[in-house]
């Protein structure tokens, strides 16, 4: 009946960076870091450390778990906004890795939403035909995107990738929905600046590489309420209350973003799981690099009822239920 998670993977880059390297970079400090993100420390990919080679590293560990080999995948979704190159798609790339040779690939852009949006779309597939196998990823190097002059931006950001392999399972568990959302209409409130798109004189080219643009407090407030308006909707929907969730997986954005969430939807400490200390925000990354972890951790168990929410540009905000 349902679309299960037959194996979860993560990889993130060797290269750790805290708050106090990041003091060389730009006018900050460990202490404005922590107490207005929660952030610790993050991941910089380095040398071949590219979005498709830690997405096809992590993919090689879902397939491992999940009993599956790369031949016998018929789809690979990425979600990503920080490809290795436009084109081809890291979904290629990460094909031609991990040897799926029958498998379809291509990368979908949805922010920080993105691997929520990707394995909703799985879920849809499978549901159409219920032999398929899908590779779902999210994986990003936003070190490549981000401005280093740019307090406001660069101290969130790390690298990573989280993988999950779906197949279909008799039994009516699995992926349960999920109400995806989008407003393209607040687009400039969190954006990546495209120089080589809005440079219409091809004489001049521009030399500035794109970068993310955020108004930070503008995104904070939006994330909070869109994130929890989606959660109730979707229990709700579901016919469930907060009380027979056993597990949330949100998109690690910040710890006042996750703190707001977990005051407003009534949630304890331990049902919110957190790794944005040590990570900071890996946005496509976050949701699958934690459930992940929270996979083997052990913090997840059969018939466990598990949420994930997201929020990131576009806008592109979601919540979606498995059980496990
Ligand atoms: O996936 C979604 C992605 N986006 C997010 O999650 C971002 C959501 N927004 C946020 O997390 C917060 O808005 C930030 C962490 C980005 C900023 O925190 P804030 O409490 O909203 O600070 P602010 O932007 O209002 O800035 C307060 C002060 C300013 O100085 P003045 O004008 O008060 O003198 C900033 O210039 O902090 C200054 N500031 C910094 N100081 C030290 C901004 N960045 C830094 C920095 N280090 N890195």
């Amino acid at each position: 009946m349902g679309t299960v998670i037959l194996g979860t993977g993560s990889c993130l880059p060797k290269k750790v960076v805290t708050n106090s390297d990041l003091e060389k970079v730009v006018e900050t400090n460990d202490e404005w870091i922590r107490s207005r993100t929660g952030i610790h420390a993050r991941r910089i990919g380095s040398g071949d450390e590219y979005t498709y080679k830690l997405s096809a590293w992590a993919a090689q560990k879902a397939l491992d778990m999940a009993g599956v080999t790369a031949d016998e995948l018929d789809l690979i979704v990425v979600g990503t906004i920080s490809s290795h190159m436009l084109m081809p798609s890291s979904a290629c790339f990460v094909q031609k890795e991990i040897g799926a040779h029958k498998a379809f690939a291509y990368d979908l852009n949805a922010a920080c939403s993105g691997f929520l949006y990707s394995l909703d779309l799985a879920d849809k597939y499978i549901q159409a035909d219920h032999n398929k196998k899908i590779l779902v990823i999210g994986a990003e190097t936003l070190s490549t995107r981000v401005n280093w002059q740019d307090r406001n931006t660069c101290i969130l950001f790390g690298d990573g990738a989280g993988a999950a392999v779906v197949g279909y399972d008799e039994r009516k568990r699995g992926f349960l929905g999920a109400d995806l959302y989008s407003d393209g209409g607040l687009w400039n409130l969190l954006y990546m600046h495209s120089p080589q798109s809005l440079n219409k004189d091809l004489m001049v080219p521009d030399n500035d590489g794109a970068h993310i643009v955020m108004e930070g407090r503008e995104v904070f407030k939006h994330a909070v309420r869109a994130m929890s308006d989606a959660v109730r909707g979707l229990l709700e929907r579901m016919d469930l209350g907060m009380e027979d969730i056993q597990l949330v997986i949100p998109h690690q954005a910040n710890i006042r973003i996750l703190n707001k969430l977990k005051e407003r939807l009534e949630l304890p400490d331990e049902k919110v799981f957190i790794n944005v200390t040590e990570y900071g925000n890996t946005s496509a990354a976050s949701i699958p690099i934690a459930l992940d972890e929270a996979n083997r951790q052990g913090r997840i168990k059969k018939d466990d009822y598990l949420l994930l929410c997201s929020f990131g540009g576009g806008f592109t905000w979601g919540a979606g239920l498995i059980k496990w």
